[in-house]
């Protein structure tokens, strides 16, 4: 969501090419200083992710004004950050909703008018105290029928309104909000390129991300966010309401260890390949996380059934791992195992489009997604 109302205010400011990103999730906030170098190369100058204060957000929603503003100084002036125009991804909860909606194209209302009344009914919320973040689908067979297929995002206002006082606890100028998915549908549309293969063999070519149906799944410490885009435009997502910390409390009973430490254990064994005779807390390990995210990638599969089968979807050829339990080891034999299609990381992405300053690690990147797609 542009803002249109700050534009006067911030013509000037515009006219640099610089942004901070910000991206606060459960557990991490990560803040990006970028520079659009050309229309098709952002430059990472500087980057930071700092722990976010327990108990400052709950299901998505800031709870805690002050901890998150502080927290978030201390992100941005630690990594030596000095940049006030600001575009931020909302974080995503119970409080957000998307639906795939088919609206009659030509009665003659505003589609958003179209929309609020298509919704009404549908989920018990206030829909004029909602935003709405949508994208009408290009969908030849519901043009025929007269219908625009429609993907709307609501979000309530109050949540738009506690990141606006935010940025001026903090002397930002607002640039933008935006919803995780969109951000990622830009990161992955703007030039991201994997390695060819052909069955089991490696082409040499590189294959534009952006041709086809792909998932991307965001895995968080709280939430499990689902996108989908088809030639490179978003045209479904789906928030399931379980994430890395879920599973680090189930280690922590099972082994009845700090959850702490039940986290250390997760991301020091992962999903091992064979479990080395003798070595309980590997097997507790590994049988968790097959249990817990097996269930979840079971979830996401049904997902994309529900895309193809009942929005029109196409069938989805390749599915990428972002977000910080992306770095899961043995993620990748698993998801394809449950999946039943290609899985990658980022860490297997070329970008022609996304560069880093030299003095910067991008071993984190996984957790970046959010913040350069919004950049982007
Ligand atoms: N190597 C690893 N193996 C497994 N899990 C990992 C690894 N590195 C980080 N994680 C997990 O990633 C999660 C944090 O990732 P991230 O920063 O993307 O979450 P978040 O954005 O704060 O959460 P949310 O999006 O749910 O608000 C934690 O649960 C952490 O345990
Ligand atoms: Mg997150």
């Amino acid at each position: 969501m542009e803002l249109p109302y700050f534009l006067k205010s911030l013509a000037g400011s515009f006219m640099k090419n610089d942004i901070l990103s910000v991206d606060i999730g459960f557990t991490n906030t990560k803040v990006v200083h970028a520079r659009k170098k050309s229309p098709g190369l952002l430059r990472v100058m500087n980057y930071g992710i700092e722990q976010t204060p327990q108990g400052c957000i709950k299901n998505g929603i800031i709870c805690d004004l002050d901890g998150i503003a502080e927290n978030l100084k201390k992100a941005v002036e630690g990594s030596g950050i000095n940049e006030k125009n600001v575009k931020i991804v909302i974080s995503a909860g119970s409080n957000i909703v998307s639906k795939v909606l088919f609206v009659p194209t030509g009665d003659g209302r505003h589609i958003e008018e179209k929309i609020r009344s298509a919704i009404t009914g549908q989920i018990p919320v206030d829909i004029f105290a909602q935003k709405l973040f949508y994208r009408v689908i290009d969908d030849p067979d519901c043009a025929r029928d007269g219908l625009s297929k429609v993907l709307v995002t609501i979000v309530p206002n109050s949540v738009i309104d506690n990141y606006m006082k935010l940025m001026r606890l903090l002397n930002f100028n607002p640039v933008a909000i935006e919803i995780p998915f969109s951000s990622v549908a830009r990161f992955f549309n703007k030039g991201a390129m994997i390695a060819g293969h052909s069955g089991k063999y490696y082409t040499g070519s590189m294959l534009k991300i952006d041709r086809g149906a792909t998932a991307v799944i965001d895995l968080g410490s709280e939430t499990t966010n689902l996108s989908v885009l088809n030639n490179g435009a978003l045209e479904f997502n789906r928030i399931v309401l379980a994430g890395g910390r879920n599973l680090d409390d189930i280690i922590s009973r099972k082994l009845d260890v700090r959850r702490e430490l039940a986290r250390m254990y997760k991301e020091m064994h992962g999903i091992p390949e064979q479990w080395h005779t003798g070595d309980e807390i590997e097997r507790v390990v590994g049988e968790s996380v097959r249990d817990y995210l097996g269930e979840i990638l079971r979830n996401v599969k049904r997902s994309l059934s529900f895309y193809v089968e009942r929005c029109g979807g196409q069938t989805v050829e390749r599915v990428f791992f972002i977000g910080g339990g992306s770095g899961l080891k043995g993620l990748c034999s698993f998801a394809q195992e449950v999946l039943g299609v290609k899985v990658y990381t980022v860490d297997m992405i070329e970008f022609k489009n996304l560069e880093f300053e030299s003095n910067l690690n991008t071993d984190k990147i996984r957790f970046l997604i959010n913040a350069l797609g919004i950049a982007m």
